[in-house]
């Protein structure tokens, strides 16, 4: 293997360029996952987030820089091997027409799949716990085009954990969730850092679910750079927040948590006709 460092964390990025044709969406980027952490991403719409994960699970070859994955240059690895050690839930992703459910979470066992032994017990076993831990089970049987869009994400997101990496890039993993389904993903990957010692990056757009759920958080400013990491109770202020987001807020505690809760300022009203009755009474 060539590009052999020491394997001092398992994913790392060195210096990216990140780009599409002409389109410069990153230079000089790095980033540090802890092992075992869940290290949230949040930051604007189209500073970089997808196409970092993206670049981190080798779908997107950077113009300059590389990416590290267990001590070696991800592309020095074959792309099953790099997916029997990474899986990634892209933020789209399109089902092929008319595949069940059952048949689309099972083509996340390929990677595992041998010349000779096609199908095993544990293939098996691996594609029902995933339906379970998801809740789509009882959707096994149903075409993936005909599912509300919170159930097909998380039959792609069912799709990614029946891979059994330990590491999992997922990219907006709650988005068309109701919030009871958002509670329940979020808390899938806790159990899966906490009890498994699974590495997860997610990237999420509630700052406040991020500091609930991040063990590390990468905070990306438009132009694809880092504007701030670490823990989020000493990552996320209102001065961040309103730089990074133009987005005035307070930053109080989370009653539930203790973790960093951000409310933003309430917008100022304009003066309505009924307001000036309101006004004038003593
Ligand atoms: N396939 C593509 N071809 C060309 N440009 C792209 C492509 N995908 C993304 N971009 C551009 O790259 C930039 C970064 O996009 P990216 O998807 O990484 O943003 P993001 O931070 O994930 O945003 P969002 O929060 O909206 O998902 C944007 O300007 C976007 O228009
Ligand atoms: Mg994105």
């Amino acid at each position: 293997m060539t590009g052999t460092v020491p394997p001092a964390v398992r994913l790392r990025a060195e210096d990216l360029t990140l780009s599409y044709d002409q389109r410069t969406v990153a230079t000089s980027l790095g980033v540090v996952i802890p092992d075992h952490s869940f290290t949230v991403i949040i930051g604007p719409n189209a500073c970089g987030k997808s196409t970092l994960l993206k670049a981190l699970a080798r779908m997107l070859r950077p113009k300059a820089g590389q990416v590290y994955l267990d001590g070696a240059a991800i592309t020095s690895y074959r792309s099953r091997e790099v997916a029997r050690r990474l899986g990634l839930l892209p933020q789209t992703s399109t089902a092929p027409g008319g595949i069940t459910v059952g048949d689309l979470v099972a083509r996340g066992r390929y990677p595992h799949q041998r010349l000779l032994k096609q199908w095993a017990a544990e293939d098996e076993a691996a594609v029902t716990e995933a339906m379970r831990q998801t809740g789509v089970l009882d959707l096994a049987d149903r075409p993936v085009d005909d599912l509300s869009g919170g159930q097909r994400q998380r039959v792609w997101l069912s799709m990614v954990l029946a891979q059994q990496t330990s590491v999992l890039l997922l990219d907006e993993p709650t988005t068309y969730l109701d919030i009871a389904h958002q509670v329940e993903v979020l808390d899938l990957c806790a159990d899966l850092h906490e009890r498994k010692g699974h590495t997860i990056v997610a990237v999420l757009h509630d700052l406040n679910q991020a500091c609930r759920y991040a063990s590390h958080l990468i905070v990306m400013r438009p132009g694809g750079t880092i504007a701030a990491e670490g823990h989020p109770s000493t990552v996320m202020t209102a001065e961040l927040v309103e730089d990074v987001f133009g987005l005035p807020c307070r930053i109080i505690d989370d009653p539930e948590t203790g973790t960093p809760l951000m409310v933003p300022t309430a917008r100022k009203r304009p003066v309505m006709a009924g307001d000036a009755a309101v006004a004038q009474t003593p």
